[in-house]
């Protein structure tokens, strides 16, 4: 028995030379699909390995008589329609450790580049504008972070800024108290997150508790001149009271990496601000990340193919 598996998408070429080196396995990985494209080439497929730009709705598991497993190269199962797939049978997996750093990472360089305005002082500079006046910024020591989801990601920028010496407060209403406990980072309520916070930095799934929970009322109750920071999912934020809340001068700043619709569309109100600086989802693209996301996809696929095996599972 042979298995096709089809890997539509910008995953790291580890993971195809991981699946092609494997007896029985056969592999097609054309890179980014057009929607109709994509529907045509699932239709003999037996697993997908995946990252966030390809939408496996419904109708593309209706497309795809054979599939029997999803492999997300990455963390996020917002783009996969959970229930579809369980009624269908089908596997979804990810891989939730492999891009913890370069998030944390990239999250503690967009709260930088907010609390300084480089990007605005590499444009000013770029565009021949020698100006010291206008960019003058905040520092981290001594501010209070509020991260709103303690997890991983969470986590790891919390000891990060500690040792920026920022005071780091969270809400995560799942987590084990002991594990905040240990890290110094006092578990609070998502008021007192809100009312403490001078940099806001979200690392929350979406569920229907969190969907647009930053909004016009949110905004009211946090501290003016909150900076805001997202590079989790942009569904957490209602972009038009941001943005209104942007212009107003009632939230500094923020540092954006996802957004409700990605790409955003021309009319996103957010774009352009002078006080965002947004970034084309990048937070987890690094070398290191992809690869370790990549190589652990394409194993999760082996070990349910060859040994139906199944590990990290999401539905
Ligand atoms: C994730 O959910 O793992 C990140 O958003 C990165 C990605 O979508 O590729």
């Amino acid at each position: 028995m042979s298995f096709h598996v089809l890997v539509p998408d910008n995953v790291h070429q580890s993971a195809i030379d991981r699946l092609r080196a494997q007896k029985g396995i056969r592999v097609s990985a054309p890179g980014k699909l057009e929607r109709a494209d994509l529907l045509s080439a699932v239709a003999d497929v037996h697993a997908l390995i995946i990252r966030s730009g390809v939408a496996a709705d419904a109708e593309l598991l209706d497309a795809a008589n054979e599939l029997r497993a999803i492999a997300r190269a990455g963390v996020g199962v917002d783009n996969v329609d959970l229930a579809a797939a369980t009624a269908r049978g089908v596997v979804v997996m990810n891989t939730p450790g492999g891009n913890t750093i370069s998030t944390a990472e990239y999250t503690l360089g967009l709260m930088l580049a907010l609390a300084r305005h480089i990007p605005q002082g590499h444009a000013s500079l770029a565009a021949g504008r020698w100006d010291r006046k206008r960019f003058g910024g905040v520092e981290l020591r001594g501010k209070t972070l509020g991260i709103i989801g303690l997890g991983r990601i969470g986590q790891a920028i919390a000891l990060r800024a500690q040792a920026f010496e920022m005071s780091v407060v969270a809400h995560d209403p799942y987590l084990p108290p002991e594990i905040a406990q240990g890290l110094a980072v006092p578990l609070l309520g998502l008021e007192e997150v809100y009312a403490q916070a001078d940099f806001l930095s979200l690392h929350a799934l979406i569920s229907h508790e969190t969907r647009g929970m930053i909004n016009a009322g949110s905004i009211a109750r946090m501290k003016d001149d909150v900076r805001i920071i997202n590079a989790a999912r942009g569904a957490l934020i209602n972009e038009a009271d941001l943005a209104d809340a942007l212009q107003s001068g009632r939230v500094a700043g923020a540092a954006l990496d996802v957004y409700a619709q990605e790409p955003p569309p021309p009319d996103n109100p957010l774009l352009g601000l002078p006080n965002v600086i947004h970034t084309p989802h990048l937070a987890a693209s690094t070398a290191d990340a992809q690869v370790t996301v990549a190589v652990e996809a394409a194993q999760l696929i082996l070990d349910f193919l060859l040994d139906g095996k199944v590990a990290n599972t999401c539905n």
